[in-house]
């Protein structure tokens, strides 16, 4: 991967107003690849999408799909039936705060990645999803958008190539569900956000009824990058697998929290110990979730040679998910913090299936029951079993999302949660 110490940032460059349409256009290169596609005769439709398939942007909203081989299952275009293009940029899972860096330092690359796939694809328009707490910065993505009407490279007859593409910003009311894909559809639609069961798939019936694709705000924001500089370009940084510019997200017990851009697939050690200054206080590392609340937690002696890509993560049981990642020092009580984690999927559920409404609500109960010293060895077994009846049975991935960490932070931390019940004065009750 080259060493990362002397990497070029294309994202998150460090130049000053970058979010302005004029200094995107004259130092980024900004509306190039946008210019490219619409007016040169080499990139048609079919050649984007083949592009954007072979760079293997993996998807950065956590399940890491290629991109372009999910723009290639939209279904050949109809005359007269309208298909849309969803940018999901609700961004709500705990620990992940990268697509808010997007907005706020490099919008342009979001809105003319949305426009290349809304051609690529054949689309009449793209809805930009944007958490509903991102105040300050729906605020620099709106006037981002109004510079690029008044440019004339969004809306009707973009750059006069004779293409209309409309763009819009849809602000979210604080919901996490909402970033679940058919439940953003929904949400759009103006309706209660309750998750669709698939299939059909949206590339068949979408937002509206109509073939639509979703992908996440940074996924897109890497579109105009593999255009202007070529797939190889691309697939040179970073892991084989999993190629590309990463933002990660760091945050938790470390001196230097924040939003950095490298490339992917980095030695968790060197994220966290050189970029992020190391554990605060000079403290030692405990644990670390990689990529947002739901995955699978790591103990520090895990971490050792693991880099952030999906493979080598697989090797210790747990995903990349959004790169979100959350140092935790050798001072944090796991039981406590699973209660936490917890708390908040149970908030979150939509209600809609059972093992989620009920499981999401009993975890939490149970949790709390441990965490007050009144837990029983058999609390432990009842919150695997639990997990058994969330994984796997419920219309959407949140019960998955819930289950996960319970799971895996009992698995991995048990000592712990069985400390806390030896203690407890119920201890002895079977
Ligand atoms: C409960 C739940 C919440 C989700 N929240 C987000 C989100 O905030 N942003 C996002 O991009 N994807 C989110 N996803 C994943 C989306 O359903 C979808 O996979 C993603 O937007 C696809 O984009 P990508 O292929 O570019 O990654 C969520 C999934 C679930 C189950
Ligand atoms: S799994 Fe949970 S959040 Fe998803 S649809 Fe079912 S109840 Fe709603």
């Amino acid at each position: 991967m080259g060493d990362w110490r002397t990497y070029q940032k294309n994202l998150l460059p460090d130049i000053p107003n970058f979010h302005k349409i004029e200094v995107y256009e004259k130092e980024g290169k900004g509306y190039q690849a946008l210019r490219a596609v619409l007016t040169d005769p080499k990139w048609d439709r079919k050649t984007v999408v083949n592009e954007v398939k072979d760079a293997n942007i993996r998807g950065r909203g956590g399940a890491g799909f290629n991109a372009g081989l999910k723009w290639s299952f939209m279904p050949p275009k109809q005359e007269g039936l309208p298909r849309y293009l969803a940018c999901n940029g609700d961004e709500s899972e705990p620990g992940t705060c990268k697509d808010r860096r997007l907005f706020e330092y490099n919008p342009h690359t979001i809105i003319e990645g949305a426009i290349i796939a809304c051609y690529a694809m054949e689309m009449d328009a793209a809805y930009i999803y944007i958490r509903g707490e991102y105040a300050d910065w729906i605020d620099i993505m709106q006037n981002a958008l109004d510079e690029a009407y008044a440019k004339g490279y969004a809306g009707k007859n973009i750059m006069g190539s004779g293409v209309d593409i409309g763009v819009y910003l849809h602000k979210g009311a604080g919901a996490y569900i909402c970033g679940e894909e058919t439940s953003l559809m929904e949400s759009l639609e103006g309706k209660r956000p309750y998750p669709r069961s698939k299939p059909p798939f949206p590339a068949q019936v979408g937002l509206w009824g109509k073939p639509t694709t979703i992908n996440n705000v940074e996924t897109l924001g890497h579109v105009p990058y593999v255009i202007r500089n070529g797939s190889e370009w691309y697939k040179s940084i970073g892991a084989a697998n999993q190629p590309g510019p990463m933002l990660y997200g760091i945050s938790g017990h470390v001196n230097r929290p924040g939003v950095y851009e490298f490339p992917s697939g980095m030695l968790i050690t060197d994220l966290i110990y050189t970029v992020a200054g190391g554990i605060k206080g000079g403290k030692k590392l405990k644990a670390v979730v990689p990529g947002g609340s739901s995955v699978p937690v790591l103990t520090a002696e895990m971490i050792e040679g693991i880099t952030m890509d999906a493979d080598s993560l697989r090797t210790r049981g747990t995903l990349l998910g959004t790169a979100g990642m959350c140092v935790l020092d050798e001072t944090t009580d796991m039981v406590k913090f699973l209660l936490r984690v917890s708390k908040f999927y149970d908030h979150e559920s939509c209600g809609q299936c059972t093992p989620c409404r009920e499981g999401t609500g009993w975890l939490v109960k149970i949790l709390k029951k441990i965490d007050s010293g009144q837990g029983t060895m058999r609390d432990l077994d009842m919150l695997i079993s639990l997990c058994d009846n969330m994984e796997g049975k419920t219309v959407c991935a949140l019960a998955d999302a819930a289950a996960w960490p319970v799971r895996n932070t009992l698995t991995r931390f048990r000592s712990e949660f069985e400390a806390k019940v030896k203690q407890s004065t119920f201890a002895m009750a079977r």
